[in-house]
């Protein structure tokens, strides 16, 4: 079986001086990760740099939570993908349900953020899905199939880009109640999705650049239920990111 990946995305849950001390702890456990898993920590950028160098040695990669489409110009607050990369983090999520929600980030400007983040030869994980409503009127396939199309619809890909996209219903997301999508309802949506991707570039380009996740609500009870599928090649984890040993166990499980 695959390696499977698991990410942290820490939201902005912790501040700065806990994402170092969450950092430091993680460091220590990180001998418990067994070689057939890949971890990924996304701090928020006020600690990404620390975090990149607190991980510098070693199998933990780390990720940023957006990027920006331009390099450089006036566009205040915005940090490019160029100056992620130069800190040494290597991966970068984009078109977050919350960052869609409060950022109004649209497929439009995923698409050019995917672009971007290409170009500098990080690695994006995308996130796409349906919200309650959605699904409740039927439209789930529909959305999940539109999302990858306006996203990637034109990219034209390197043999050596590598791009993670994480099946994650907006309903599922930080429910803190236990609701998350059934596994097999995960299995059927990267099915789909990998018949959209195959559409759009071939099978060839899709079964070597393209890794399917899922992400809401795992924790360390559920996470096997997903990766001990073949379809599902990993993760994207919040809430029960938090806390390194809760995160480590949730990775051993895994
Ligand atoms: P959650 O978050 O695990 O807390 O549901 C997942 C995510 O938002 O990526």
């Amino acid at each position: 079986m695959k390696n499977k990946i698991i990410i942290a995305n820490w939201k902005m849950y912790l501040s700065y001086e806990d994402t170092i001390k969450t950092s430091h702890k993680f460091l220590k456990l990180k001998k418990r990760i067994a070689s057939n898993k890949e971890v990924v920590l996304c701090p928020s950028f006020i600690a990404l740099k620390e975090v990149c160098d607190i991980f510098k040695k070693g199998a933990v990669k780390i990720g940023t939570q957006d990027a920006f489409w331009e390099e450089r110009g006036a566009y205040t607050g915005e940090i490019s993908p160029s100056d992620i990369r130069s800190v040494g983090c290597q991966y970068v999520l984009l078109g977050h349900s919350e960052r869609r929600k409060y950022g109004n980030e649209t497929n439009e400007t995923i698409h050019n953020k995917v672009k971007a983040v290409l170009k500098n030869n990080l690695i994006p994980i995308i996130c796409i899905g349906e919200n309650w409503e959605e699904r409740r009127n039927g439209q789930k396939d529909h959305i999940i199939m539109r999302d990858v199309n306006e996203v990637l619809g034109g990219i034209s890909l390197k043999d050596t880009d590598k791009i993670i996209i994480a099946y994650e219903p907006v309903w599922a997301i930080s429910t803190g109640v236990g609701i998350y999508a059934e596994p097999e309802e995960v299995k059927y949506a990267h099915e789909l999705i990998h018949q959209v991707l195959i559409d759009l570039f071939d099978a060839v380009t899709t079964n070597k650049l393209f890794r399917l996740i899922y992400g809401g609500s795992v924790n360390s009870q559920t996470v096997k239920s997903y990766t001990g599928m073949s379809e599902v090649g990993g993760v994207l984890v919040g809430n029960a990111s938090q806390n390194a040993e809760e995160f480590i166990t949730l990775i051993e499980n895994a």
